[in-house]
């Protein structure tokens, strides 16, 4: 790996605090930095480099550290005061960063900052001349979310693109340096057992959730216009959808696995302005409790409008038209605020097509599940019916349990990612076309939503969510997968064999 300099704009901000200083610092504990890299810190604050170094040693030391490898951590990081709406900013950061030998000529500019500032900050870094690749690569690395909607997120791929071009830039989706996510593919690809199983033909429904027990956590301003839609739907959920629902690439370099993620997009049926509302819920938590504790409603946190009809629960019914998924429904889920935290996708199986234990006391058999739970555990999971023990003839659910399930501890996604920007692969980063047609899917709930300012749905904070939402839900007997552990009684409904039913 190439030694670099790696710029944060917004190095002061919690982004920088909470994720990218732990993550670059685990990444030197375990030497997977190159020697030579270089940190440079951009924020608005009048600080000298050691008051920098200061500020993150001290942040830093409330997590389990060694200090020999702060000291070398801390040695690495140099702080540049500049505000970022101040043009003259940056021909003296080009200055500062090209006129210091320290500085390898390998660059990465990272957008730790308001989503607002992006097109700016590109523009004027290319107008001082720091994306040019004369002498080193320049990276620009943008978080998301990357747009507002399909309109603005085109007008600020053009304005990236004028400066850098598309081989420079990794956007962010932090879900995708995620364990389990990676072991989506892993699990799918490289066992031969599942793929004959893999289609409409065996899978009955596909969910994916997000829930937290959180709330928007002093985010108020930027979440009440973003909403849990734009904030987590468009992004990490379909992220998730496509690597469940893709053929498999080529081979696994970033432009084959990002072209099957794009097919998959494109495939999903587009939901007509019309049918939102049988597609598409929303709704907001109300006061309740979570763990014990008392928490507001969402109209009263700090920072939100008293008549916001932002939504912190979402969730979607989509169809993706291709051989392999045809009807097959995919129900996307999240909120803020729920009963625990947890990321899971839910694959449900078929039932088998004959009924053979219908005259014994297994009277209704539940169907199989697969369960890819990427937190708090990184876990996957196949449910299976074996018989109970003892004279009679009853079944019960044995759970398979494969990779870490059980322990908690994961590697934060950040490291991952960051690493793979030093490195230049841009497998676990989004291409533009995917955020496009990523938006094109839910562009339309966003439009109706937009309209329908006078009402919306409330659940009680700490619940599992709002009962109406099972409109969603095509058949009798599909409900919500919640946790690992969730009982699955209810599957028990009625099996869904019916030999009219071509599917
Ligand atoms: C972010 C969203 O992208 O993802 C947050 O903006 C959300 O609202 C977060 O809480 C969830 O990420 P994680 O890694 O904590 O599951």
């Amino acid at each position: 790996m190439e030694d670099c300099t790696f710029v944060i704009f917004g190095a002061t901000g919690n982004l920088a605090k909470v994720k990218l200083l732990p993550a670059l610092y685990r990444l030197d504990a375990a030497g997977r930095l190159p020697d030579g890299l270089k940190v440079v810190g951009f924020g608005r604050r009048d600080w000298s480099d050691e008051t920098w170094r200061e500020q993150v040693r001290a942040h830093l030391a409330n997590k389990p550290t060694d200090e020999a490898v702060l000291k070398r951590f801390c040695e690495r990081l140099s702080f540049f005061s500049g505000d970022l709406s101040d043009d003259q900013a940056f021909p003296e950061l080009r200055d500062y960063l090209l006129g210091n030998a320290d500085f390898p000529s390998n660059m990465i500019f990272y957008m730790a900052i308001s989503p607002a500032s992006f097109g700016r900050v590109s523009r004027q870094l290319g107008m001082v001349g720091l994306s040019n690749q004369d002498e080193g690569w320049r990276r620009l690395v943008i978080e998301k979310p990357f747009g507002y909607d399909l309109e603005s997120a085109e007008s600020l791929n053009r304005r990236l693109n004028q400066d850098f071009q598309e081989t420079q830039i990794f956007r962010i989706d932090h879900y995708l340096g995620k364990g389990t996510v990676q072991n989506v593919l892993v699990f799918r690809f490289a066992n031969l057992m599942l793929e004959p199983l893999w289609n409409r033909n065996y899978i009955d429904h596909v969910q994916i959730t997000h829930s937290e027990s959180l709330g928007t956590e002093g985010r108020a301003g930027y979440y009440d216009s973003s909403g849990a839609l734009r904030d987590m739907l468009q992004s990490h959920l379909l992220q998730l959808l496509t690597l469940v629902a893709m053929e498999p690439p080529a081979n696994l370099d970033a432009e084959s696995l990002r072209d099957e993620k794009v097919k998959v997009l494109r495939s999903i049926r587009p939901i007509h302005q019309s049918a939102v509302n049988a597609h598409a819920f929303r709704a907001q938590y109300a006061a309740g409790r979570v763990d014990g504790e008392k928490v507001h409603a969402y109209l009263d946190e700090p920072d939100v409008p008293a008549n916001s009809v932002t939504e912190t629960y979402a969730a979607l019914k989509l169809f993706i038209d291709n051989w392999r998924w045809r009807n097959v429904p995919f129900y996307l889920r999240t909120g803020k605020r729920m009963k625990q935290g947890n990321s899971m996708v839910s694959i449900r199986f078929k039932h088998p097509p004959q009924q053979l234990f219908r005259e014994t006391q297994i009277d209704q058999l539940k169907p199989n599940w697969i369960l890819m739970n990427l937190q708090p555990h990184d876990c996957i999971r196949l449910e299976m019916q074996v018989k109970q023990q003892g004279l009679e003839l009853r079944a019960e659910t044995t759970r398979l349990d494969a990779s870490y399930c059980g322990i908690s501890q994961q590697l934060d996604a950040y490291e991952a990612l960051l690493l793979d920007v030093v490195d230049g692969d841009h497998s676990l980063f989004l291409r533009y076309d995917e955020v496009s047609w990523a938006w094109r899917v839910v562009d339309p709930v966003l439009k109706v939503w937009s309209t329908e300012r006078d009402f919306i749905h409330t659940y009680p904070a700490g619940s599992w969510g709002p009962k109406e939402a099972e409109r969603l839900f095509v058949r009798q007997d599909h409900r919500w997968r919640n946790t690992l552990e969730d009982d699955t009684q209810q599957d028990r409904i009625v099996p869904d064999y019916d030999e009219t039913d071509p599917d």
